[in-house]
């Protein structure tokens, strides 16, 4: 593998093979989500728990301190809007040049597998594909089912995540799910699992995480059930000691009231 691959691909998946990120790329379709209206004093106290933050240009250039050491995924697919017709209806929204202006650690793209644009993102992560790996630029393919939440069987993200990881992904970010272990199995490249919408129990997400974990993810790429908890730093915290110290849910729970009762 070429060194500036293997550079930032050990930037971003630690040297236990595991990783954290931190979403708050939301803003490019859902407009200023709940407690993102101000998306780098969101992430920031943040940083320090995560192995990298996913966000695009918009908020990175208007809102992230740039003496930031945790690397960037940059969020690189668009064109699309809650209010819009149809979410699957994305395209690449950044140029190669503006990747590597901004020193992208890695990029992140959604594609929609059985959507009316299935082959528009497919082959729209396929160019990324081939722009990104001439610079040694990872791609994170992010398998999306916009509002068809009935799409999140093993069947269905199997397929998806083996048809990203074909077109050259060198991560595939898609949703814990049952049968989880089947979507790991059918995918050559490594998983991270995404977070959805804020659960009403914090010890649900440690579990979930935990079981992705277990059955074969690398990681996650988690957001909402992080920053919109009522102590995002010991949600964080508590994720990061499930994913990088072996903690079980139960004794990350510990963690995350301790941190929750002293701040
Ligand atoms: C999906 O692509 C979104 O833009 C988020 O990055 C992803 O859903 C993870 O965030 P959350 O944990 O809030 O669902």
């Amino acid at each position: 593998m070429e060194w500036g691959m293997a550079n930032r691909l050990a930037r971003t998946i630690k040297p236990d093979g595991k990783c954290f990120y931190l979403a708050v790329d939301h803003g490019y379709f859902q407009g200023p989500t709940h407690r993102l209206e101000n998306p780098g004093q969101t992430a920031e106290p943040l940083l320090k728990y995560v192995d990298a933050v996913f966000m695009p240009r918009g908020s990175i250039r208007a809102s992230l301190n740039p003496n930031i050491d945790t690397p960037i995924i940059l969020r690189v697919s668009g064109g699309n809007s809650m209010v819009g017709e149809d979410l699957a209806n994305e395209e690449v929204t950044n140029s190669i040049e503006d990747i590597i202006r901004i020193n992208a650690s890695a990029v992140g793209i959604s594609v929609y597998v059985g959507s009316q644009y299935e082959h528009q993102t497919i082959m729209a992560l396929s160019k990324l594909v081939n722009d990104c790996y001439d610079y040694s630029i990872p791609v994170m393919a992010v398998t999306a089912v916009g509002r068809e939440e009935e799409k999140k069987s093993a069947r269905y993200l199997a397929l998806a995540c083996r048809v990203c990881a074909e077109q050259g992904a060198a991560v595939v970010k898609t949703y814990y799910c049952e049968d989880f272990e089947k979507v790991v199995r059918g995918c050559p490249v490594p998983i991270v699992i995404a977070g959805g919408p804020k659960t009403e129990n914090d010890l649900e997400v440690m579990q979930f995480v935990y079981d992705g974990i277990q059955q074969g993810a690398i990681g996650v790429n988690l957001g909402r059930n992080i920053w919109q908890n009522d102590s995002p730093e010991g949600m964080a915290r508590a994720l990061q000691a499930i994913i990088h110290e072996n903690f079980t849910p139960k004794e990350a729970f510990g963690l995350y009231e301790e941190m929750k009762n002293n701040s």
